[in-house]
């Protein structure tokens, strides 16, 4: 896979995803689906949106003990996203179990990429409620390598970090990065931000784009923006 805009569809219905995508006459963007789309609509919104043509990132983050996280990828890996994830936090013996999980019976699997800190977490809140005392930048390389370690294909990063994952993991470790935004658009509660253009020349490989571009008067020509700017 190549680099790509990923269109998060942070809609609250299938009604409004599907209203959504059906702008979209001549490409197919490559999706997000998050928790609350998941969990309002079930594994069916993910089979319907397959069966448009998109390619689907499932973002549902998951961390628990290594057995249940097996069990849930490998029902995971029977709705044929392209790219789903969990929480490095849940240590090397998780991220293992889920790849086995996740892996299909011919061999095949989704890429499977990690959560390294949430850009949520700040300097104060990891030490004070997590514990953590490193500096979190080293905090979130340090989760990225372990990420790699174990076996996975990249990791979800603000595009500012992408660079230095990839110095430290290898060109081929994949960065997926939200927090992008145009130069002239709203930042809203995106703290660290970049443009889809510097996001490109810092070498994010996907960049995940969820209001600019649902939010936006044309949706269409706001995604196709991004990909003049990211990937053309
Ligand atoms: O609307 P916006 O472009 O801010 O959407 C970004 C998407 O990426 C949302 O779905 C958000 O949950 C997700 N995300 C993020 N920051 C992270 C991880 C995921 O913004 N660290």
């Amino acid at each position: 896979m190549g680099k790509d805009v990923i269109v998060a569809c942070d809609f609250a219905s299938a009604e409004q995803t599907l209203a959504f995508l059906d702008k979209f006459t001549g490409r197919k963007p490559f999706v997000k689906i998050g928790m609350e789309l998941f969990y309002a609509e079930g594994p069916e919104i993910v089979r319907q949106i397959k069966a448009r043509g998109h390619r689907i990132f499932l973002d549902l983050k998951l961390h628990d003990i290594p057995n249940t996280v097996k069990k849930a990828m490998a029902v995971l890996s029977k709705l044929d996203v392209d790219i789903t994830n969990l929480h490095a936090a849940g240590t090397t013996a998780m991220m293992q179990a889920a790849l086995e999980g996740l892996t299909r019976p011919d061999g095949t699997r989704p890429l499977l990429i990690a959560v390294t800190q949430l850009t949520s977490t700040d300097q104060q809140s990891m030490e004070r409620d997590l514990l953590i005392r490193e500096p979190i930048d080293q905090v979130v390389m340090h989760y990225a390598e372990t990420a790699k370690n174990a076996g996975l294909d990249g990791v979800v990063c603000s595009p500012l970090e992408a660079g230095k994952v990839h110095e430290a993991c290898g060109a081929s470790f994949l960065t997926v990065t939200p927090g992008v935004r145009f130069a002239d658009g709203d930042v809203g509660d995106q703290k660290r931000v970049m443009t889809p253009a510097q996001a490109k020349a810092i070498g994010s490989d996907y960049i995940v784009v969820g209001r600019p571009i649902t939010a936006a008067a044309d949706p269409v020509a706001a995604y196709e923006r991004c990909v003049a700017e990211f990937v053309d």
